[in-house]
């Protein structure tokens, strides 16, 4: 009996150490594949997350499909360089409010915050998979309180050359995607989602909020949110975007601008194409601050064609009095001009909010908007109010529907 027991012992030795031999001439290649493949630690998977980010023997980084990797802390993934994050499976940012709270990385800008930043060059983010920010939690601590700071689910921070294409967005607390100091940025068939299941709204859930960038397109995505579709901030330069379906949201929107005493805001050369648009509070429009105190900019050569309006509040915007009042425009206009504008081809429906007011272009005195084209505005009001109405306020408008907004030399 002892005998037998001691041979299976060895002989379970033995083919131990052939096995073990076995696998010690595997390749490095082998070693760095499986530091490159990421699974679910059933603790805070960041650390690896981070160190296959940030190791050059990795070009490739793998979140495999079903492998949920659980981010409970700061993710700071900048300065790297050509690096495929494969995201087959999900990226789950955990909802422990305290810990962000203390720790999430903050902007002075509008005082945001992140879960992650992401920055460099040469990066693709794809791979069919989720990032999942957790933000029932948060949609439900800021209704009690409004000072909770929401981080955002994913900041492109100063990255160059970065491709985020093929996954899905849901649950983001706040802004879902935030491009801060970034060039040569393509965004494509990207799903967001953020929707909250309780009676607290899912706010400030911005889809895109593009600030200090240069060179950004962002096409062919599915968003369905509760604020900005799209949104340009100071220092957005030559922006595409195109294909997008917006449900839910405050619409693609310039500004707000000139908001900050001592600060120049510029936007120039948008086109924003072929969007759908639905259920929204806006459809194209553009915000800049007047009064006293306030800041400068320039606004100019901003493209909207093509939008397809369904239940739209305001469905044409310009609003150069921004959360001004008239009085106070009038004596302290905008200081930040906006020029060479079109709208062209925007049809649909507005949600009869503003009655039969479809389009409202209103600027401060004094010519500080000039060159707005119109051409092919068809959208239609509920039909309880009739035929579409324009409003408009100190601005020369040009083109085909110039005429429908009748004239609009002084504040009405
Ligand atoms: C992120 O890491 C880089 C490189 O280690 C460091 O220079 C930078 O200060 C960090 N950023 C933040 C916001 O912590
Ligand atoms: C778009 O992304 C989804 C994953 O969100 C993927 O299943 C689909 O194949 C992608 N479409 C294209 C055309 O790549
Ligand atoms: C803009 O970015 C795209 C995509 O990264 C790139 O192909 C293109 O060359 C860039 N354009 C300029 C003018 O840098
Ligand atoms: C527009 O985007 C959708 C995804 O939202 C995609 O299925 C469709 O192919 C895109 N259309 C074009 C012309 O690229
Ligand atoms: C679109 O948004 C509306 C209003 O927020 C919402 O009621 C509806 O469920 C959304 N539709 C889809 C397909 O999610
Ligand atoms: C925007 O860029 C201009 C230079 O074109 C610069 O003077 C200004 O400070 C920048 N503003 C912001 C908010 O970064
Ligand atoms: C206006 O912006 C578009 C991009 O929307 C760009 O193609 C065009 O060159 C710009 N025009 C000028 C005069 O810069
Ligand atoms: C108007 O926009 C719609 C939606 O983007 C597009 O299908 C249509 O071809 C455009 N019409 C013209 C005349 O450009």
């Amino acid at each position: 009996m002892g005998f037998i027991l001691q041979k299976a012992t060895l002989l379970t030795y033995v083919l131990t150490v052939v096995a073990y031999a076995a696998s010690v001439p595997a390749s490095l290649e082998d070693r760095a594949t499986s530091a490159c493949t990421l699974t679910a630690s059933g603790s805070d998977d960041a650390p690896a997350f981070l160190s296959a980010a940030a190791d050059s023997s990795c070009p490739t980084v793998t979140i495999p499909s079903g492998t949920t990797l659980s981010i409970q802390s700061k993710l700071n993934m900048t300065g790297i360089s050509n690096k495929h994050i494969d995201l087959q499976g999900t990226i789950k940012f955990n909802d422990d409010i305290d810990y962000w709270t203390d720790n999430a990385f903050t902007f002075s800008f509008q005082d945001q915050a992140a879960f992650w930043l992401l920055g460099g060059t040469n990066i693709v983010l794809d791979g069919g998979g989720t990032l999942d920010g957790s933000g029932q939690a948060w949609y439900d601590a800021f209704a009690k309180d409004d000072d909770t700071v929401r981080p955002i689910l994913l900041t492109l921070y100063q990255a160059t050359d970065v491709t985020v294409q093929n996954i899905k967005m849901i649950n983001g607390p706040e802004w879902i995607n935030f491009v801060n100091e970034g060039k040569n940025v393509v965004f494509r068939n990207i799903t967001i989602s953020a929707v909250s299941t309780s009676s607290h709204a899912a706010k400030n859930t911005d889809g895109w909020d593009i600030f200090r960038s240069d060179n950004v397109t962002i096409a062919d995505s599915d968003i369905n949110n509760g604020d900005d579709c799209v949104s340009f901030k100071p220092n957005a330069t030559n922006i595409l975007v195109s294909n997008l379906s917006c449900n839910g949201s405050h619409g693609i929107s310039v500004g707000s601008l000139g908001q900050y005493s001592g600060e120049y805001d510029l936007v120039q050369n948008v086109l924003a194409t072929n969007i759908r648009m639905s259920n929204a509070e806006n459809g194209a429009r553009i915000k800049a601050w007047a009064g006293k105190n306030v800041g400068s900019g320039l606004v100019k050569n901003i493209t909207f064609e093509g939008f397809v309006e369904s239940n739209v509040d305001s469905p044409v915007v310009i609003d150069q009095c921004y959360e001004t009042s008239d009085s106070d425009c009038a004596k302290y206009p905008s200081n930040t001009y906006i020029q060479d504008i079109w709208f062209t081809n925007i049809s649909g429906t507005s949600s009869g909010k503003e009655k039969a007011v479809v389009a409202s272009l209103s600027c401060s005195p004094d010519g500080r908007c000039s060159n707005i084209n119109v051409n092919g505005i068809t959208v239609t009001p509920p039909s309880k109010y009739g035929d579409a109405s324009f409003d408009c306020a100190n601005v020369d408008l040009t083109g085909d529907d110039a005429s429908l907004f009748g004239t609009c030399t002084t504040s009405d």
